[in-house]
This record gives C-alpha cells, structure tokens and sequence, in this order.
C-alpha cells in the first residue's frame, strides 16, 4: 500500500511516524509532502527510504492519501491536488468542519473520501480514531484505511453528522482531562503540604491504573465506583458531591463546544 501525507504538521508528522515505527508500510512506500520543505529534515534523516517532497501532487498519487492541513488552506491544496488524485485513491481529511459534500464538489467527481479525527494519545499507541466514509469507499479500502489506524490505536466508524461529539470525546477529551486534573490537583494543594509535583504524580499515576481498571480489567465506570465508594464511607461523600455539582459545568462544556463546532463549521463552508 502505498501512503500519501499532505501536511507535514502536528497530525501529519505523527502519522507518517506512527506508521514507519511499527512497520505498517515500508519507507519505499511513503510519500510526505509539505509547503515548508526543511520541516522534513530530521524525518528524511531518520528514514532515508522515504520520499518528502514540496510538490503535493507526488503525495497525492498514493492508494491512501491523508490530507492534514487547516482548513483555511484546505480548499486550495485539494483543488491542487485533485488531477493527482486517481479514481482508485482514498483520499483522508483529518478534519471535522468541513463536509463530504464540500470535499466532493472540490475534488473530481468519484472521489474516494474518508474523514478520520485522531488524537494526541496517538504519540502512545493509544488514540481512538473516530472515522466516517463517503457512499464511493469500498470494503477493501476500509480494512486499508484501518490497518493504517490500528497502529497507532483503535478506530471507531460514526456517521458523519457524528463526528462533532466522537470529536469531543476523543481528540479533545485528553485535554479536557488535563484540565479537570489540573483544577483537582489546584483544590487539593489548598489542604496540603505535599508538593505540586507530588501531588501531580500521584493523580497521573491513579489516573492510568483508573483507565487500566477499566480497559483491562472490562470494570464500567459505575463498577470502579462501587468497589471504592463504600456506603457511608469518605469516597461516597466525594463522588455525591461530584454528581451534585460537577453535571452543569460538564452539560456547559458540551453546549459551548458543540456551539463552537458549529460556527466553525458554518466559516469551513463559506470558506469552501
Ligand atoms: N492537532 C490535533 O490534535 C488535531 C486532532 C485531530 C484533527 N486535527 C486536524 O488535522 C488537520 C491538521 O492539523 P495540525 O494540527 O496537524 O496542523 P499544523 O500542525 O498546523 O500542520 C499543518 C501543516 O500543513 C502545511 N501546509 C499548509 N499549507 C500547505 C500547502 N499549501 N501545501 C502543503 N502543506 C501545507 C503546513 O506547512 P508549513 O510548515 O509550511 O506551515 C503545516 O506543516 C487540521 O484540519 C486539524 O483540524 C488536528
């Protein structure tokens, strides 16, 4: 198979990387194409075999191609790529806002498009890639697109009007997290005299063996509840007043994100 990458960026870079690491494809087989040529440099470096190139339509001429470029610019590279791209290529949006049918009236009729969202949890092996294919995506590019994924995670197929909340809850969600820990870890110094560092280990290490409970152990989030919140007991007061009061500022965060995606959404189209 052979992987085309446009973009050579935050997603892009890891994906090319991602790939190479764990010999998902050969060096010979990969194609990374970006504005800046010398961001490549370390990468060329490092894998030899591999093409990086400033001339998009080298990328595009690949069985799958992810196109990891900000919307702003995204309209322009694919108009510039679409005579590259083959009836037989998948081609990959990384992004969210901007629809099928704004990808389809750019690139040339019967076009292959899937969209996929991954998330920084990529960098450990451990991204939950939320992913949606246009009508024209046959079965054999599906197992192609995933086995690409699959090295770096897992990946969860949605409708394409879904896209938004899988978003949230995956590609966001570790930032989310971190904020939620960091108000916890905020709080919790206001009662203590362990240091910040201290206490920021202990929540991150309690929050990896949480995740491991739950993914390795097959516990739901209830299950870990009920076997650390005894009746009456201190963790039962706690997780009470998190029900109590933690549901408006998370129902806030879904309504303002939502509402952000939206408007985004509404700038990709116009911008298209
Ligand atoms: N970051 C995330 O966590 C994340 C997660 C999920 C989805 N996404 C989506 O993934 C896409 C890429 O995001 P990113 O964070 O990787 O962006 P990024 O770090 O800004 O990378 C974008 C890359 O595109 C290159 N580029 C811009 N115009 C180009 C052109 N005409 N030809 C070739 N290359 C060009 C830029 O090159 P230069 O070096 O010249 O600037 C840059 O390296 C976005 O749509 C974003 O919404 C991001």
């Amino acid at each position: 198979m052979k992987v085309g990458i446009i973009g050579f960026g935050s997603m892009g870079s890891m994906i090319a990387r991602k790939l190479l690491e764990h010999n998902v494809i050969e060096q010979a087989d990969l194609v990374c194409a970006n504005r800046t040529l010398s961001k490549m440099d370390g990468f060329k470096k490092m894998y030899t075999g591999s093409t990086v190139t400033a001339d998009n339509k080298l990328a595009a001429a690949a069985d799958v191609v992810f196109v990891c470029i900000r919307p702003a610019e995204l309209k322009e590279v694919l108009c510039g790529i679409a005579p590259a791209v083959s009836s037989s290529t998948l081609v990959v949006s990384l992004n969210g806002s901007v629809m099928f049918s704004q990808l389809e009236a750019v690139l040339a009729e019967k076009t292959k498009i899937a969209k996929v969202i991954p998330s920084v949890n990529a960098e450990v092996d451990y991204s939950v890639s939320s992913v949606c294919y246009n009508q024209l995506v046959t079965a054999q590019d599906r197992r192609n697109l995933e086995t690409l994924l699959k090295s770096f995670g897992t990946v969860t197929e949605v409708a394409e009007n879904e896209m938004g909340m899988a978003s949230e809850l995956t590609s966001c969600m570790p930032g989310f997290i971190a904020a939620i820990f960091s108000v916890l870890a905020e709080k919790a110094q206001a009662h203590t005299s362990l240091l910040p560092a201290q206490i920021e280990a202990m929540l991150a290490q309690t929050l990896e063996g949480t995740g491991k409970l739950i993914n390795q152990k097959g516990l739901s989030f209830a299950e870990v509840l009920a076997r650390v919140a005894t009746k009456g007991g201190i963790t039962e007061v706690g997780a009470g007043e998190i029900f109590e009061s933690f549901g408006n500022t998370a129902a806030a965060v879904f309504d303002k994100t939502l509402e952000k995606r939206a408007s985004v959404t509404e700038k990709a189209k116009q911008s298209f």
